[in-house]
């Protein structure tokens, strides 16, 4: 089978590819690409906002932080990208696997872990994480909240976050209005997608895209399909909502195994 590469793909502008020949390297080149941007963003702001991915692709970078020497934890903030409409405990919800994996045992202040409230009915979790969000863009005297670094993942079907191919969150004219009537912009919300007939809460592309960097981690055979045609551009993003990731004014890498990359390992 030709490589992907072989075929004329016009990358996208500002899109920086780190292949890895295997998940295992993706997720230790990925976890040092995290600290350093964690590091320079503590050096220049105090602080740093790491919002993390769901999924099961990022648990080895997730183990890979665990192990790995860094002074600064007790000046990070933790966000997620997204978080399925399940309790915290469930086994299915993102907040989970990250703490049983990494953040349970971190120096991370609890209180700098801003999981969803996924207990909660979907509306009223989301509502809580987009006022959560507000206030650090007060702090950061800005309309939207800009994480440090947000890492994502992709699913077969091109979706990111819990941003599913036809969904209405990619069509932001559908911006609620705060109390002045003035267009206010969603940073989070509750999305029922219809090909897994469940609800998810998901960061908003306004919030994805206002990401001082974003780090897509795509692994996997399964995601080649999908990988080339986001890459390839030759989409729009309603129906591979990865591909509003080329819109980004931050930078934005994806780290890739070989099998996502060229279709087979
Ligand atoms: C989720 C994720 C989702 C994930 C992709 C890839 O809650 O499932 O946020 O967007 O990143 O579905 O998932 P895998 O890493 O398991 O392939």
């Amino acid at each position: 089978m030709a490589s992907s590469l072989t075929a004329p793909m016009a990358m996208p502008r500002g899109a920086v590819i780190r292949l890895a020949d295997s998940p295992a390297t993706l997720a230790q080149a990925a976890a040092s690409e995290v600290l350093a941007v964690l590091e320079a963003a503590i050096a220049w702001r105090g602080e740093a906002h790491l919002g993390l991915a769901g999924g099961r692709t990022p648990t080895a970078l997730y183990q890979a932080l665990a192990a790995l020497p860094f002074e600064g934890w007790s000046r990070v903030h933790v966000w997620f990208g997204d978080e399925r409409a399940v309790p915290p405990e469930h086994a299915e919800s993102n907040y989970r696997m990250a703490n049983e994996v990494w953040l349970a045992a971190a120096p991370i202040p609890p209180s700098q872990v801003h999981r969803w409230e996924s207990e909660l009915a979907p509306a009223a979790a989301a509502g809580r994480y987009h006022d959560a969000l507000l206030a650090l863009a007060a702090r950061q005297e800005r309309p939207v909240p800009a994480l440090d670094l947000l890492l994502l993942g992709m699913g077969a079907d091109a979706h990111t976050a819990s941003l599913f191919p036809g969904s209405p969150l990619l069509d932001e004219s559908q911006a609620d209005r705060d109390a002045h009537g003035a267009t206010a912009p969603r940073l989070a919300a509750a999305v029922h997608v219809p090909a897994l007939d469940t609800w998810r809460l998901t960061l908003t592309p306004t919030t994805i895209q206002a990401a001082r960097t974003v780090v897509v981690l795509v692994a996997g055979e399964d995601k080649h399909p999908a990988l080339r045609r986001v890459l390839g551009q030759a989409t729009a993003a309603i129906d591979a909502p990865a591909v509003l990731l080329h819109h980004l004014p931050g930078d934005v890498a994806w780290f890739v195994d070989r099998a996502a990359l060229f279709g087979a390992a």
